[in-house]
């Protein structure tokens, strides 16, 4: 396991990623019953930007640093876009205790930022240094359960939530070949098990054509869904990450809309040169 979110918190799909999934939990907190959340690649919580690995890339400062100052000011959107990413910004200003931009929270922080005393975190990382990291930063939260399972086991073992309310996330690096194929896999096993959950899942987009396969691939198993795809730049084979994209299966139904207003925000903030956003609804 080579891949360590450290070089790449914060960066615009990482922003992307939490803006959709801080969306989603504001949604589900609109009714008081409990929820849980499942984040089957966890990462290590919380990232240090002044540190080694985010130094080597920088790439945080072309994703939150296009939202807040290096002071920690926030950078405002338009109006409507702006209260609606206001969820994610707080956890963002509160890793940083309303000073200096330095820090950047990751899934199963923000999801202990939005998360209620009624809801469940269930957060899961199988690189053992990292899982180290995130059990630690997690054992005081009577909330939280950490495991070190493999990503498709964890979501084959944990579902349904007793709760039968949840969100469960699936973020894998993408570096092998065959991790689309698992991650369609956890939202097939994970259909199974939870046919009302909302699953999130998040796929890159490098101009290989990945994300078409994805996007087909969930098309054809016929669940109520919508996807968006933020590009900061024109996609090209061997160019890196240009963008990336959020699938939302059985989405809260406010979902799209908000997404209407946000998506040409965040397009014209995070823009490398030709930025380009698509937003679709996907019944079956
Ligand atoms: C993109 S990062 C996750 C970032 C995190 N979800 C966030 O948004 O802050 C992907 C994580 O998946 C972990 N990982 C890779 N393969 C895995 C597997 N088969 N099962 C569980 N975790 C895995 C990696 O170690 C890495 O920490």
């Amino acid at each position: 396991m080579n891949y360590r979110h450290a070089y790449h918190a914060g960066n615009h799909a990482d922003v992307l990623k939490h803006v959709v999934l801080a969306r989603v939990i504001e949604h589900l907190k609109q009714k008081d019953a409990p929820f849980r959340i499942y984040d089957a690649h966890g990462g290590i919580g919380s990232y240090d930007l002044e540190g080694v690995e985010a130094g080597k890339t920088l790439e945080w400062r072309e994703g939150v640093g296009r939202l807040f100052s290096m002071d920690g000011a926030p950078l405002a959107l338009a109006q409507e876009a702006d209260a609606l990413i206001a969820p994610w910004r707080d956890c963002v200003a509160a890793v940083n205790e309303g000073g200096a931009l330095k820090r950047y929270p990751g899934s199963p922080e923000i999801a202990r930022l939005l998360a209620r005393p009624q809801d469940r975190l269930r957060f899961n990382e199988l690189h053992p240094a990292d899982f180290k990291t995130l059990r630690a930063r997690y054992a005081g939260d009577k909330r939280a359960a950490i495991s070190d399972l493999d990503a498709l086991v964890f979501v084959k073992s944990q579902l349904p939530p007793p709760e039968r309310r949840g969100l469960v996330l699936i973020d894998p690096p993408y570096e092998k070949t065959d991790e689309a194929e698992r991650a369609l896999a956890m939202l097939t096993e994970g259909l199974k098990r939870f046919a009302t959950g909302v699953f999130l899942l998040w796929f890159p987009v490098t101009g290989d054509g990945l994300d078409r396969r994805i996007k087909d691939a969930v098309r054809a198993m016929e669940a109520n869904h919508l996807w968006t795809i933020l590009n900061v730049r024109k996609p090209k084979p061997d160019g890196g990450l240009a963008g990336s994209g959020v699938i939302v299966v059985n989405p809260p139904w406010k979902l799209g809309r908000d997404l209407e207003i946000l998506m040409p925000a965040l397009a014209e903030r995070l823009s490398q040169g030709a930025p380009f956003f698509e937003i679709k609804n996907a019944a079956p």
